[in-house]
């Protein structure tokens, strides 16, 4: 298959994508508009200015950027309008399944009330089963920035939300924030019933991979990347299926590595690690779920049947029902056979 024809064969391939912070779908052209809808003042003249001001150093310069972004967010409509978008343009990129975090903190520091966010997401999310097809587990995902009580106060306001929020996470700068102050906050929100994920290895040691599985009951690590500096980690994680969602355009970006032809994503691969590919903040670092798959594709020389196994894997990995699961991957399987790749 040439380019083009991957490009078009990854756009129809049936996915999950499970690493998707929604405040990072937020385009530029939608955050004028929500400045202007909301009266926010921007340091920045217009959406090209500031699209072409998306240079990051580090995570923490992108994050700087991104918190800043978030200031436009003020009422349940712009939440409603920022995850519509998004599912839209999932929905049009072969996504079927998706578990998206949001961080309700940076909304309530602010002075946006928890229900704002958490009913504008909801009520997109539950359209986009509607009318899009694609069915969502939220993930509540706390900042590791922020102080542990800061966290404890999120999980409480989330009460009345009972089932509607599937899972809670941990976010923001990794650096100098183990999980290990995170645990007791975990081990209730495991107690009230929550599945638990984390980001960990994207820029911190893999140890902080081994405490968000041992303090925090992670059953699934966000990026996880630095996994491989560690051997018997990653013994692990193979042995456990424990999924990493890895994100290799926001990796480039973050300049977790030099450039995609670094990237590790072939070696997590043969290392039989549960890997899926996810687009973290797509409009921040240049591209949805499609060019997450075909940049490493393109870098790495992975052939379909590659990315038809991630498509698999993405559904494996997410926290769908067995049933739920089994159909998907059949619509995988009988994709990946009407376009001629092998299983
Ligand atoms: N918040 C949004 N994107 C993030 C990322 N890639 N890592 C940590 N926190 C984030
Ligand atoms: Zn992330």
């Amino acid at each position: 298959m040439d380019e083009s024809g991957l490009r078009t064969f990854v756009e129809g391939l049936p996915k999950a994508e499970l690493h998707l912070h929604l405040e990072g779908t937020l385009e530029p052209e939608l955050l004028f508009a929500l400045a202007e809808r909301n009266e926010v003042a921007l340091p920045y003249p217009s959406s090209d200015a500031l699209r072409a001001a998306y240079h990051f150093a580090d995570l923490s310069s992108f994050l700087d950027l991104y918190y800043a972004g978030c200031t436009v967010l003020v009422t349940e409509q712009d939440f409603y309008d920022l995850t519509w978008h998004y599912l839209t343009r999932a929905a049009a990129e072969g996504v079927r399944h998706v578990e998206p975090f949001y961080d309700p903190q940076t909304h309530t520091k602010r002075g946006i009330p928890f229900e704002t966010a958490t009913n504008g997401i909801l009520r997109a999310l539950t359209e986009g089963e509607s009318a899009l097809g694609i069915t969502s587990r939220l993930i509540m995902s706390f900042l590791r920035d922020d102080p542990p009580m800061s966290a404890r106060a999120t999980l409480e306001s989330a009460l009345p939300y009972d089932t509607l929020i599937a899972a809670v996470g941990l976010d923001s700068a990794e650096v100098g924030h183990p999980p290990e102050e995170f645990a007791d906050v975990f081990s209730l929100a495991r107690a009230r019933g929550y599945r638990v994920v984390a980001h960990a290895g994207e820029e911190g040691p893999p140890a902080y991979i081994t405490g968000a599985l041992d303090s925090l009951g992670a059953m699934r690590i966000d990026h996880g990347v630095r996994c491989l500096e560690d051997p018997a980690l990653v013994e692990r994680l193979v042995h456990d299926r424990v999924p990493l969602t890895v994100c290799p355009l926001s990796n480039v970006r973050l300049r977790v590595v030099p450039t995609m032809a670094d990237h590790p994503l072939r070696h997590l691969i043969e290392a039989g690690l549960l890997v899926t590919v996810n687009s973290d903040d797509p409009a921040y670092f240049g591209g949805y779920i499609t060019d997450n798959y075909l940049a490493p594709a393109l870098a790495l020389g992975l052939s379909a049947r590659d990315l038809v196994r991630l498509a698999v894997a993405s559904f494996e990995a997410s926290f769908l029902g067995t049933g739920e699961k089994a159909a998907l991957i059949a619509d995988v399987r009988a994709y990946a056979e009407t376009h001629g790749v092998g299983w």
